[in-house]
């Protein structure tokens, strides 16, 4: 049942289910210590002080658009800015397909996007210009959880639907019912890595090195060392950084000396491949091992052959089989001109699924769009099926996928 198997074949795409004992680390998330350039908002719709309080903003005004105007933040710039263009990418591919069919109730689709710089603190003001200005009907974003957690509230005291299509940290759907996400959370993400360490790695100890200013990263490698102690794993060194750290020779030095089995690495790319880096400097050997805030292209350039042979979990593979993801893969290399990163199909389903949403609504009224992406049943989404459940979060598979030569070859699916 639990079993993780190897990826051998193509007819094993969606292999094993493996029962998962979820254990909320909501609570662990840490949502309500300081972050990156402030207090993150808490899960209790209050809003923070960084620029993201709530209560300055009342209900939006009445959706009068005469064509379909969606909402987009993210890091267009800064350190996660592969994040934000690819999400971009899926988010432009998804619009342009609907608009080719006829659009949306007759109406055409346009997007306002907002640069956040990858910044806790920037959200609230692109927020409330998207919500106060533009009018915006709903909004896809954000990838980065801390940045989602900050949005959530305005979205929320606003009436205004928002679908992360990438954000795993639990709390964030908790913020309100105008808040989904259209993928997996860390609570699956984090047992999923504790169990390929200890089943496939052969890790009986481990070592965590977590970004306390990063709400994803807190909250997955909670996860990790929940599920990583609970099947008889040691957690042998626990050490921290704060995103935009540069020098990490002083964990990692503290680290070498417990000699851990593997390092798990909850952090997003330009971190996570400097640390790789130093790591071997200091004659690290170890398989390291991250989740989906790894994925980008510029992980294999920063952290060049210090990667290879480690692990990351993540949303998808370009190489699946699956002839939905076969087309997206063709369709978006043809007009980008790369191989997608996950954040290209997830924000690609989150987009298609709200337009879809907004459908079956058959009105501009944000509270049917909301309660039609509430039932949202199956809908068949490059990164999977989705299906919004309860507590307005999504239930994926998850990829496990290995750093090889200069790609991420896939190495098993894993179901919930
Ligand atoms: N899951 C990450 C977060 O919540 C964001 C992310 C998603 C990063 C997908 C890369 C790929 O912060």
């Amino acid at each position: 049942m639990r079993e993780i198997k190897r990826w051998r074949r193509v007819g094993q795409w969606g292999i094993k289910p493996l029962i998962c004992s979820l254990v909320v680390v909501t609570a662990v998330a840490g949502c309500k210590q300081p972050t990156e350039g402030g207090t993150a908002s808490g899960g209790n719709g209050t809003g923070g002080s960084n620029g993201t309080d709530a209560s300055s903003v009342g209900k939006a005004a009445a959706y009068t658009g005469d064509d379909i105007l969606l909402g987009e933040y993210g890091s267009l710039t800064g350190s996660t800015a592969t994040f934000g263009i690819s999400s971009d990418n899926g988010m432009q591919m998804a619009v342009d397909e609907v608009n080719g069919a006829g659009g949306v109730l007759g109406k055409k689709v346009r997007v306002q996007k907002e640069d956040d710089g990858g910044k806790s603190e920037q959200v609230g003001s692109v927020i409330k210009k998207l919500i106060n200005q533009d009018n915006v009907l709903a909004i896809v974003g954000e990838v980065a959880s801390s940045r989602s957690i900050a949005a959530a509230p305005i979205c929320q005291a606003a009436g205004v639907p928002m679908i992360t299509p990438a954000s795993t940290n639990p709390t964030v759907t908790t913020i309100g019912d105008d808040i989904f996400r259209t993928c997996f959370t860390d609570t699956f993400q984090g047992a999923v890595g504790a169990r390929f360490a200890g089943k496939n790695l052969k890790a009986k100890t481990a070592a965590v090195l977590t970004d306390v200013a990063n709400d994803y990263s807190k909250g997955l490698g909670a996860a990790f060392i929940e599920e990583f102690q609970k099947n008889g794993g040691k957690i042998v060194a626990q050490e921290s950084y704060s995103e935009h750290d540069t020098d990490f020779h002083a964990q990692l030095t503290r680290i070498k000396s417990t000699n851990p089995d593997v390092i798990f690495i909850p952090g997003y790319y330009t971190e996570a491949a400097t640390i790789a880096v130093q790591a071997r400097s200091l004659g690290i050997q170890q398989p390291l091992l991250g989740g989906d805030g790894w994925d980008s292209r510029e992980l294999i350039k920063i952290g060049k052959s210090a990667l290879q042979n480690c692990y990351f979990s993540d949303h998808y593979s370009p190489d699946s089989p699956d002839p939905k993801v076969k087309q997206f893969v063709t369709t978006y290399q043809k007009r980008f001109g790369e191989i997608p990163d996950a954040m290209a199909p997830l924000a690609y389903d989150a987009t298609h699924l709200l337009l879809d949403a907004i459908k079956r609504a058959g009105s501009l009224d944000r509270d049917k769009i909301r309660d039609a992406i509430a039932n949202t049943k199956n809908y068949p989404g490059v990164t999977g099926n989705i299906s919004i459940d309860k507590d307005r979060n999504a239930v994926k598979p998850i990829t496990i996928l290995q750093v090889k030569g200069d790609k991420f070859t896939a190495f098993t699916t894993i179901k919930p």
